[in-house]
């Protein structure tokens, strides 16, 4: 059937709109080019001919759309620094203000030669992958509670030629024994934990609170449990000379630091995001 992408974009939108889901072109021409299996940059921009099919997987994606389903969530990817990255409900969504810590991290790595690193809380793996494809030499291990997140991360990490020079592994780090599950130091740690407050959750926009698992958001009843937790077992993982990154939310960067300087690590720099508000705190041993 010959389609005029012009006017099925007008009606979509406002469909979109009128079930209360903010939308523009850019993002209906993803959907569109995924439904077809058509290269957005080479889609045409009139008219277009497409099968029944494909009309129907781009009017399903439209109803999860209307359902709150995040772009990235209907896509099966979400483009992070310099990769696309699978994701499913299981993960976090990569977030461009993470961005900055991956930045960061990648150049304190580079300037004091740190090769062994390891995340905890890899959801996606979007922020070690990233590292470990820049610095070609680097080994990493990746931690998550949950099995479902790992299987997304070991992917990512294969489609982007980093799995030979990662480990994955299950584990909760509020266990007593988790540092046994490693046996050797890092010059590195980042970690992007969860830290939102359990009451700011439902609070959430539903693209959010529906679609990013619960894991990766509850930070317990002040949004800091993760941070006190990992202040406790990050110390005794880093190398004397080494570095902890972390993402920190909206206001917590003064709490973030009191928590681990009194653990014995010593506060170095912050850094905002692309809204100006402290979004990453790094820390030396
Ligand atoms: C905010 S997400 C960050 C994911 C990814 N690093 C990113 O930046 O997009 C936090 C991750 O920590 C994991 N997590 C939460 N609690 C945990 C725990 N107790 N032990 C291990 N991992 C945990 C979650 O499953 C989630 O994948």
């Amino acid at each position: 059937m010959l389609i005029t992408i012009k006017s099925i974009l007008a009606e979509t939108k406002s469909e979109l709109v009128s079930s209360g889901i903010e939308t523009d072109d850019f993002e209906l021409r993803l959907l569109l080019s995924a439904a077809t299996g058509t290269d957005i940059k080479t889609m045409p921009r009139n008219q277009m001919d497409i099968s029944r099919e494909q009309f129907a997987k781009f009017k399903f994606m439209i109803s999860e759309r209307k359902q709150h389903k995040p772009v990235d969530k209907i896509l099966g990817y979400r483009g992070f620094y310099k990769y696309d990255f699978s994701v499913s409900t299981d993960v976090l969504t990569p977030r461009p203000d993470t961005e900055i810590l991956v930045e960061n991290a990648i150049k304190a790595a580079q300037n004091n030669n740190y090769n062994h690193i390891l995340e905890l809380g890899v959801g996606s793996g979007c922020i070690i992958i990233s590292i470990l494809a820049e610095l070609k030499h680097a080994d990493g291990e990746g931690v998550d509670i949950s099995p479902q997140a790992l299987q997304i991360a070991q992917r990512n990490a294969e489609n982007i030629g980093v799995s030979s020079r990662i480990k994955l592994r299950c584990a909760d780090w509020f266990d007593n024994d988790f540092n046994n599950n490693f046996n050797r130091k890092f010059d590195l740690i980042v970690s992007n934990p969860p830290y939102i407050n359990t009451n700011e959750i439902k609070t959430l926009a539903r693209e959010v609170s529906g679609y990013d698992p619960m894991l990766a958001l509850d930070g317990g009843s002040d949004g800091l449990a993760s941070y006190r937790r990992i202040a406790e077992i990050a110390p005794l993982l880093l190398e004397t000379g080494g570095m902890l990154f972390l993402e920190i939310g909206e206001g917590q960067g003064a709490d973030v630091i009191d928590i681990f300087s009194r653990q014995g690590l010593y506060y170095e720099q912050s850094f905002n995001d692309l809204s100006g508000i402290q979004r990453c705190i790094t820390f030396k041993k």
